[in-house]
């Protein structure tokens, strides 16, 4: 059901772990399915200088985290706002229908760190980016409680 690129990112995933006092934290999970994505940045001179992650779920959020790090990069802050999480799946030569929100996941997991890097630094946080990070903190909440629930 993956492609090869999605396996060879999940079995050997490219900026796995965390930097240490990163500019920027972005965190991110989906309630249905409970997978979780860390992601930090550094920045220097405007350009994201190190992009690392830690993933837990299933092979298509893995191999997307891995896959959007290497698009980030060396890109402008700018540059990185613009990555879609369906360019994100073309890199990975594609996934299945029902595993798109995995490659979502990971984008918005980006934007999340991005705006958290901009918000440290009293830097004007575009609308688009403010909404979602209100998005991500209900969805969290939901799933800080059903974690709570289930014990964990
Ligand atoms: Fe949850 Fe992939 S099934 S992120």
């Amino acid at each position: 059901m993956y492609t090869e690129e999605v396996m060879k990112h999940f079995r050997h995933p490219h900026n796995f772990g965390r930097i240490k006092s990163p500019d920027g934290i972005g965190r991110i999970g989906n309630i249905a399915c409970g997978d979780i994505i860390h992601l930090y940045i550094k920045v220097k001179d405007k350009r994201i200088s190190d992009i690392r992650f830690e993933t837990y779920g299933c092979a298509a959020a893995i191999s997307s985290s891995s896959v959007l790090t290497d698009m980030a990069k060396g890109k402008t802050i700018q540059e990185a706002l613009k990555i879609t999480n369906k360019q994100v799946a073309e890199r990975l030569g594609g996934l299945p229908i029902h595993k798109m929100h995995c490659s979502l996941l990971a984008a918005d997991a980006l934007g999340e760190a991005i705006r958290d890097y901009m918000s440290k630094r009293n830097l004007s946080i575009p609308k688009e980016l403010g909404k979602r990070h209100e998005r991500v903190e209900r969805v969290m909440r939901a799933l800080g409680e059903k974690y709570k629930e289930q014990g964990k």
